[in-house]
């Protein structure tokens, strides 16, 4: 990562006359105020988003991507982004925009808290994804996702998401988005890069490589 920062440094200029990925800046007062979220208040403000996300969090639908267990960080993110028109969405944006920093920080508690689902391990052969998580390609500059999204798909505290047990339909159709632009709100551009090098049969096995990954 050391070596990356300059490249990206470099690359900044370029994207800052242009509209933020997100209004989202990481100071530590923010991360102390997601990280004093309530988790009881959270609990109970989540009994209006159980129809999508299940009651704890596991999501019944593989359009609806699950909470249970993400990082409080990461979630409180994408419901400011929601709220500032950084990352749009028919459900999502109203529903964030009705939201205040406290109840997204004391959400994002309570999501956090909970256990990440469990699915069975697939059948299939996912060989090539599983060379994408940990080895990248060095051919394309791809990285392995496992440098940020760590080998046990738990993310990392800062800003990065937990993919492990997510509904493969939602992360198919996630990556899709960043790959042709439609969600644009990672900072620095990270996801988009590295989704704009992959196919689209690659981006259909590594969401299913995560769902079952526990
Ligand atoms: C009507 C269904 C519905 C309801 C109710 C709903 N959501 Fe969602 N939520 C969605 C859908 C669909 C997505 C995926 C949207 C996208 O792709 O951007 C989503 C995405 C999210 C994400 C982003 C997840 C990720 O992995 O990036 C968060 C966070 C979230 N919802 C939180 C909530 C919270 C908190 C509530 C309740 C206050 C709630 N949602 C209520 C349908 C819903
Ligand atoms: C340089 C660090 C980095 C690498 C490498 C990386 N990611 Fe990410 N990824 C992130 C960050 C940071 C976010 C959150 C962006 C945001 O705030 O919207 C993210 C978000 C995602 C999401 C959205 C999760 C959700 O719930 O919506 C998916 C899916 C994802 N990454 C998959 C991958 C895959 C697959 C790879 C490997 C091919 C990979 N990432 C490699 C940093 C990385």
């Amino acid at each position: 990562m050391k070596r990356i920062l300059p490249l990206i440094l470099c690359i900044i200029p370029a994207f800052a006359v242009a509209e933020p990925a997100s209004n989202m800046v990481w100071m530590p007062e923010t991360l102390n105020f997601v990280k004093d979220g309530n988790i009881k208040k959270g609990e109970q403000l989540a009994q209006s988003c159980a129809g999508c996300h299940g009651e704890k969090g596991i999501s019944p639908m593989g359009m609806f991507p699950s909470l249970a267990g993400q990082t409080a960080n990461y979630t409180y993110k994408q419901l400011r982004d929601y709220a500032d028109g950084k990352r749009e969405n028919p459900m999502m944006s109203s529903i964030a925009a009705g939201l205040s920093e406290q109840d997204s920080a004391d959400l994002a508690a309570w999501f956090q808290s909970l256990p990440a689902a469990q699915n069975k391990a697939s059948q299939e052969d996912l060989s090539k994804a599983i060379s994408l998580v940990d080895k990248g390609n060095g051919k394309k500059i791809l990285p392995p996702c496992f440098v940020c999204h760590e080998s046990s798909g738990k993310g990392q505290k800062m800003d990065t998401p937990a993919l492990a047990g997510q509904q493969a339909e939602y992360t198919e159709a996630t990556l899709l988005e960043y790959k042709n632009g439609t969600r644009h709100n990672d900072l620095y551009s990270r996801m988009r890069v590295i989704a704009k090098q992959l196919s689209d049969a690659e981006i259909k096995q590594l969401a299913k490589y995560y769902q079952q990954l526990k």
